[in-house]
């Protein structure tokens, strides 16, 4: 099993490169996150954005898996599959459901809305799709899973975990309305039932044993894990390696290559410490040119240099052995780009990611001559400006990972590989 996952605040350009290089793969496997996250790919001039759905499902011959560790919301994946294209008989045939999987309630998403609005000024800028409180009940025993569905008294059970959750809502000044959402749940619960719904680790390690390729696909980033993130301005999971293999059941003696994507700079969305956000112009264009406004919420997205500290951070904790840097292209056009070498907090250096999120952190920049030219057409490495060639160089030597792919636009084909 490959492993992609981001290695930033999300959004890295994960559904681009899963869908590219699915050809390779035989299975697709999303093991943590849910509907928070959104993937955006793009071929024959269409761009798709999925956010249950595993990545490779445009390819008829792959088979997806929505692992044990996804958060499912059923009315998210009714209107997913609905607007995917392929008509249900034919994705059915694509796609399997783990039992295991915890169902995200229409009263997840209430109280992840009333828990965020009664945080203030603290909000965390949950996208609100109920992730926190549905990891909050598959840690505390009481979720519901995607097996349950296929159970005589689902409907009982479904009622029994809404009223607990009423209850709880009864702490909140949140004004709600259920009614709307539960419709559409229940049409997606059905809906799921017409999909193989199975222990798919059994499945997952069958397919691995017979030799076959996974790719297993993160959702959000590292620096946004529930562990090592700079919590509590996380998301609720697992986002990095080692999650792929709690998340799908399947071994780290399985684990072969870990893929670290990384923009050439720096975006996140939602509140939390980003030290080397630019809040000024810079920053404005390349949210322009970047087209950063978020593929879930619609958010402005937060943008800044690129920050290696954080990149080595991620690099060992996932254990990446190859880099693949995304959306090169948006950064055409600067006389000069600049990259984060070091921190200095109180003005001391310091090689560590701080605990504290109130450290008032100071990026040490080296700045590196830009490139003017449009390199969206380019496909070939070497036919790059050579200075991003030495940008791609000056992230390597400080990492010690080679950059194996360079991303120069959002189409599948927009991918150079070295
Ligand atoms: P994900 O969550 O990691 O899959 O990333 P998103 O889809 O949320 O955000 C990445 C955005 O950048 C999407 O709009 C992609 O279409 C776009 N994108 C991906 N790679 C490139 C690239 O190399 N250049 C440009 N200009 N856009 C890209
Ligand atoms: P992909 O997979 C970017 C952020 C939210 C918020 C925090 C917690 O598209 O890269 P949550 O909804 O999980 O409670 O939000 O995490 N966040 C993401 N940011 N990309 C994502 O996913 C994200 N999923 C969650 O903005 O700051
Ligand atoms: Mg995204």
């Amino acid at each position: 099993m490959d492993i992609l996952l981001g290695l930033q605040w999300g959004d890295e350009g994960k559904g681009k490169l899963v869908d590219a290089l699915s050809p390779e793969y035989d299975i697709i496997a999303r093991f943590q996150g849910g509907p928070n996250a959104g993937h955006s790919l793009e071929f024959n001039k269409v761009k798709h954005v999925l956010h249950l759905i595993p990545s490779g499902i445009f390819h008829p011959e792959k088979l997806n898996i929505i692992g044990n560790g996804v958060v499912l919301d059923p009315s998210v994946f009714k209107n997913e599959t609905e607007h995917l294209g392929p008509p249900v008989n034919e994705l059915v045939k694509r796609l399997v459901i783990s039992s295991r999987a915890n169902l995200i309630l229409p009263t997840h998403r209430v109280l992840d809305a009333a828990c965020e609005h009664q945080k203030g000024n603290l909000k965390i800028g949950s996208t609100l799709k109920g992730i926190g409180p549905a990891y909050t009940d598959k840690a505390s025993r009481n979720g519901l899973r995607a097996g349950d569905i296929l159970r005589k008294d689902f409907r009982e059970l479904y009622e029994e975990h809404k009223a607990a959750h009423m209850a709880l809502l009864k702490n909140y000044k949140y004004e709600f309305k259920i009614d709307e959402f539960e419709s559409g749940w229940f049409e997606g619960i059905e809906l799921i039932k017409k999909f193989r719904i199975e222990n798919t680790e059994y499945l997952i390690n069958k397919l691995a044993s017979d030799g076959r390729k996974i790719l297993a696909e993160g959702a959000q980033g590292t620096m946004l894990d529930i562990d090592f993130g700079s919590y509590p301005y996380v998301t609720s999971s697992n986002t990095i390696s080692a999650g792929a293999c709690a998340g799908l059941g399947i071994s780290p003696r399985q684990v072969r290559e870990v893929f670290g994507i990384f923009k050439a700079y720096c975006t996140r969305v939602g509140s939390g410490p980003f030290p080397t956000e630019l809040s000024d112009e810079t920053g404005e264009l390349i949210r322009k040119t970047g087209c950063e406004y978020g593929a879930t919420t619609g958010r402005p997205r937060r943008c800044g240099w690129l920050d290696l500290p954080a990149l080595r951070y991620a690099i060992m904790i996932n254990g990446v052995t190859r880099l693949f840097m995304m959306k090169a292209d948006v950064l055409s056009g600067f006389r000069t780009v600049k990259i984060c070498t070091s921190y200095f907090i109180d003005g001391k250096k310091q090689d560590e990611i701080p605990f504290d999120n109130d450290a008032r952190i100071v990026p040490e920049y080296t700045e590196l001559e830009g490139w003017s030219e449009d390199i969206s057409g380019i496909r070939e490495y070497k036919s790059l400006p050579l200075s991003l060639r030495h940008y791609v160089g000056f992230i390597e030597n400080y990492t010690g990972v080679p950059v194996k792919i360079v991303s120069v636009g959002p189409d599948r084909n927009a991918t150079i590989f070295r």
